[in-house]
């Protein structure tokens, strides 16, 4: 039996319900056709051209935020293409994600209309690659300034006389590689003059800015970016000029050249997914340890607003759309990572999974009017439990897992938080392919009351279809045994268990 410690008197940080965001981007059928249909579509139901099915699904999962338009693409994204008359709209090509044509029908106006009918924040990345200080200064002026001035009176004359709020805003991404191959020292003195000119026009809604951050454990770029942002000439640091510093991990099982498919893998291969979806602990650690040096305080975010899996494109799909089906291992790796955020909640602030829908690790999967909701969703929206609870101190007993002495991984992880109505949420994975394993857990200084549970799981490849869409889904689990303050079950191999306790 493996032993399992939660101490409800110790709490350990909030968790941000950020920690379970999203991001979309202009790449493959993400924006077109998995969000956007058109106005005038008839035949897929819509509303102001964004899909109903898509929609309802995310609000019934409790997206908290979504990150747009890009990504590589936001580098070459120039806003003022994507609004206005339609049939007006500059067209460009997508260099990034397969050289199509972008018609620019899908702009600022119709970002923020999806974040309102979602109900979720909005995180908006500007252009640094590519882009002027002014054409970014003049985004956030159009999008969040109610007075009169030229952008303002733009976006009334658009259709919109309310500003949006901007919720986060992004200043370049992966300046580093896409975003204009820069050194840190260079991108860090960018950062200090770009961010100047984002202006926060509504006191009240300041908007959150992030400072490109890491490719992975590019340790050095975080270092010379924080020295170079952090102690700016106004100490001590002052709210608004570097929020958050972002990091990009995703889980590669492979070469570049060779990553393998989503669907058949074998069983070395799950180990090495996991074990490189693990990876993503050690990296927050580290990079957070550097930041601990400039800011003691941890008042910068670490903001892993892109992480998942990437694995080769479907058979007979364009390689540069970045379509992947979605299986129990995928799964596996949303409830490892959304446990590590969790765990890091005092320092990691937001978090956004590639990508929403059709592209990489995706919660939905769409085709003509059928949509899909993928392993990784149901995960997800087990997984909202947590959203804005505490988090508890909490340890389980674990052994080393695998079949290659490299590849070894823990058989189990798991987070704890406790809402606001005081009831406990336990979130736990098995990594095991074919091993269950029976936990001895203990809340400390409680009484449970009641033992609710459901759970994700099943044989390793399985995943859903547009034509067997249920293969995969929560189902409930109640095989749990309580006494005062112990609690026993068994976690099924390779799944993802939510059970939430309520005591007296
Ligand atoms: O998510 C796909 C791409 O991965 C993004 O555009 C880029 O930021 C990253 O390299």
């Amino acid at each position: 039996m493996a032993k399992f410690f939660v101490n409800p008197a110790n709490k350990k940080g909030h968790i941000n319900p950020e920690l379970q965001g999203h991001f979309s981007e202009h790449l493959g059928r993400c924006i077109y056709e998995g969000l956007y249909v058109g106005e005038n579509n008839k035949d897929i139901p819509n509303v102001n051209g964004m899909r109903t099915d898509v929609v309802e699904a995310l609000k019934e999962m409790k997206i908290p935020v979504l990150r747009w338009p890009g990504g590589c693409f936001a580098d070459e994204y120039h806003w003022k293409d994507g609004i206005g008359p339609k049939e007006t709209r500059k067209k460009m090509i997508n260099t990034h994600w397969g050289g199509v044509v972008e018609d620019n029908s899908f702009g600022t106006h119709e970002f923020m209309e999806l974040c309102r009918q979602l109900g979720c924040k909005a995180y908006i990345n500007g252009n640094v690659g590519s882009g002027t200080v002014q054409e970014m200064s003049e985004w956030v002026e159009y999008m969040t300034f109610e007075g009169v001035s030229p952008m303002a009176d733009q976006r009334k004359a658009n259709g919109h006389e309310e500003p949006w709020t901007v919720d986060y805003f992004g200043v370049g991404n992966e300046n580093w590689g896409c975003g204009g191959n820069m050194t840190p020292e260079y991108y860090g003195n960018l950062y200090r003059r770009y961010q100047t000119y984002v202006r926060n026009y509504k006191p009240d809604k300041p908007i959150y800015k992030i400072c490109c951050g890491a490719n992975s454990s590019d340790y050095n770029w975080t270092e010379k970016v924080m020295e170079t942002c952090f102690k700016h000439p106004t100490p001590p640091h002052v709210h608004g000029f570097m929020d958050g510093i972002s990091l990009h991990h995703y889980t590669v099982p492979g070469e570049w050249e060779q990553k393998g498919g989503a669907t058949e893998f074998d069983e070395k291969k799950w180990f090495l997914t996991l074990k490189r979806t693990l990876f993503m602990e050690e990296l927050i650690s580290r990079h957070a340890a550097i930041m601990d040096r400039f800011d003691k305080d941890h008042v910068v975010g670490l903001i892993v607003d892109e992480w998942g899996t990437w694995y080769d494109v479907e058979t007979g799909t364009n390689p540069g759309f970045l379509y992947q089906q979605n299986t129990i291992r995928d799964a596996l790796v949303a409830g490892i990572n959304l446990n590590i955020f969790n765990k890091h909640c005092d320092r990691v602030r937001m978090a956004n999974i590639a990508q929403l829908v059709n592209v990489l690790q995706s919660v939905i999967l769409t085709d003509g009017p059928r949509m899909v909701k993928t392993p990784t969703y149901h995960v997800f929206n087990m997984y909202k439990c947590h959203q804005d609870n505490e988090l508890l101190d909490s340890f389980v007993e674990t052994k080393e897992i695998g079949l290659e002495k490299d590849n070894m991984v823990p058989n189990l992880t798991e987070s704890v938080s406790v809402d606001k109505d005081g009831k406990i949420h336990i979130t736990m994975t098995n990594l095991s392919i074919d091993e269950a394993y029976a936990i001895d857990g203990e809340i400390a200084d409680t009484v449970i009351a009641s033992v609710k549970g459901e759970i994700v799981g099943g044989e390793i490849h399985a995943h859903n279809t547009f034509d067997a869409p249920e293969v995969v889904k929560a189902v409930a689990f109640d095989a749990v045994t309580v006494n005062g303050s112990s609690i026993k079950f068994t976690i099924p191999a390779s799944s993802v268990l939510h059970l939430e306790v309520t005591v007296k």
